[in-house]
């Protein structure tokens, strides 16, 4: 085998296959959906046209926004089945919850037999309104408090809050909520992406590869970056000093242990989404009236930019963003799920249409060949 494959540790930089979905300029910091650059998709579209965008490869008009509203309005109750299910799960990892949820509603998904085109784009749409009750009302559980049913009438965003509240959401928190599930919908053949066109190149079914994809997300190297942005912040704690903050974080560079939530395979300068989280981090806390973990966050910032040169992804910011929101930390990396889940069927839809099986080759490294068969009287 070929030494340039040798040198390609964890895939860095090798073009896997082609896509006509997100564009990524890591040196330049661009990054676009269908060709519409994220700054703009953040500022003006809402989720339901991002979702359109991604799916179909073209903004909806009216009537198509409308009916995509209304497909996701329908998806969203679920099986009596998966509550029954939820409540029976031991205290879990939302993520593990998420998992084991989204393969138990495969089983009940009315198009479950069906793998054409047509059934498989009906599955992306209700996994999409699904996983977001399933998010809502395993953390509302989590609290103590009974399932919501969903509102028809409400916006994705919207909806969601509401059903892990039980109360009627702040605009301002819906079009924060609205534009984090924009910021995270999709991200080219990140890992979980890829597990998913992998899983989804061996012609298996939308629910399975969307599986393939939670699994892989919840590493604290991926969509658990998040959380454990959260866990490090509420570590050095509220009322740290900003030479406490510099002494931690100073420690654990010296250790040479990473800091979640910064560093990217692919971006080389700053991760556009963090811009806009940075933003949201700010206003929040300000509305609050807490913008103490913005602070610290900032701080956090300046050090690792100084010392390591290393820029803050999207989970850095959102984990401040979604604390001063209310939301639950172990809802952080579900929340990342219930927005790239967009992007996950998008990808698998994708594949499915002009698929070849995914099976690459690995530079072997293992004993000589051939090695001479012994007994085992004689090992
Ligand atoms: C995202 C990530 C996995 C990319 O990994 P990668 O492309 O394989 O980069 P590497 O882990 O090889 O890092 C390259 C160098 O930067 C350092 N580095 C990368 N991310 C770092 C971080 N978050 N904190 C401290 N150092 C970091 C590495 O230690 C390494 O330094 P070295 O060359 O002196 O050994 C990595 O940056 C990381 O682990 N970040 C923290 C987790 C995270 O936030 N994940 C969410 C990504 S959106």
């Amino acid at each position: 085998m070929s030494t340039d494959v040798k040198g390609k540790a964890g895939l860095e930089d090798v073009v896997a296959t082609s896509s006509s979905i997100c564009y990524l300029d890591g040196d330049r910091g661009v990054l676009a959906y269908r060709g519409y650059d994220i700054h703009d998709l953040a500022r003006f579209a809402s989720f339901e046209e991002v979702c359109h965008l991604l799916w179909h490869g073209r903004l909806p008009n009216r009537a198509e926004l409308g009916d995509l509203q209304s497909q996701l309005a329908a998806g969203r109750a679920l099986p009596e089945p998966i509550i029954r299910l939820m409540k029976m799960l031991p205290p879990s990892d939302g993520m593990d919850a998420l998992r084991t949820l989204t393969s138990a509603l495969g089983h009940y998904d009315p198009d479950a037999s069906d793998n054409s085109a047509p059934a498989s784009y009906r599955k992306s749409v209700r996994l999409t309104a699904q996983l977001a009750s399933i998010v809502a009302t395993w953390g509302r559980m989590h609290e103590g408090g009974n399932p919501i049913a969903p509102d028809p009438v409400m916006g994705h965003a919207a909806n969601f809050l509401y059903m892990l509240t039980g109360e009627r959401p702040h605009p301002t928190a819906v079009k924060a909520m609205d534009i984090a599930l924009t910021l995270h919908a999709d991200h080219e053949l990140n890992a979980s992406t890829f597990a998913a066109r992998v899983a989804a190149a061996t012609l298996t079914d939308v629910h399975s590869a969307v599986v393939a994809g939670i699994g892989t997300l919840k590493g604290p190297l991926h969509g658990g970056a998040n959380a454990e942005v959260m866990k490090m912040l509420l570590e050095v704690g509220l009322d740290a000093t900003p030479d406490r903050i510099d002494a931690f974080i100073r420690g654990k560079l010296a250790r040479k242990d990473k800091i979640s939530g910064f560093g990217h395979r692919v971006y080389r300068t700053e991760d556009p989404r963090a811009t806009h989280l940075r933003r949201m981090s700010k206003e929040l806390g300000e509305k609050a009236g807490n913008t103490k973990w913005f602070e610290m966050s900032e701080r956090i910032e300046a050090i690792v930019r100084g010392e390591k040169k290393l820029y803050p992804n999207v989970d850095f910011y959102s984990a401040s963003t979604y604390y001063t929101m209310g939301i639950a930390l172990d809802l952080y990396t579900p929340i990342f799920a219930v927005s790239r889940i967009s992007g996950w069927t998008a990808h698998v839809l994708e594949q499915y249409a002009n698929n070849r099986l995914i099976r690459p080759r690995a530079d072997y490294t293992g004993p000589s060949y051939p090695q001479t068969w012994m007994p085992v009287e004689q090992r």
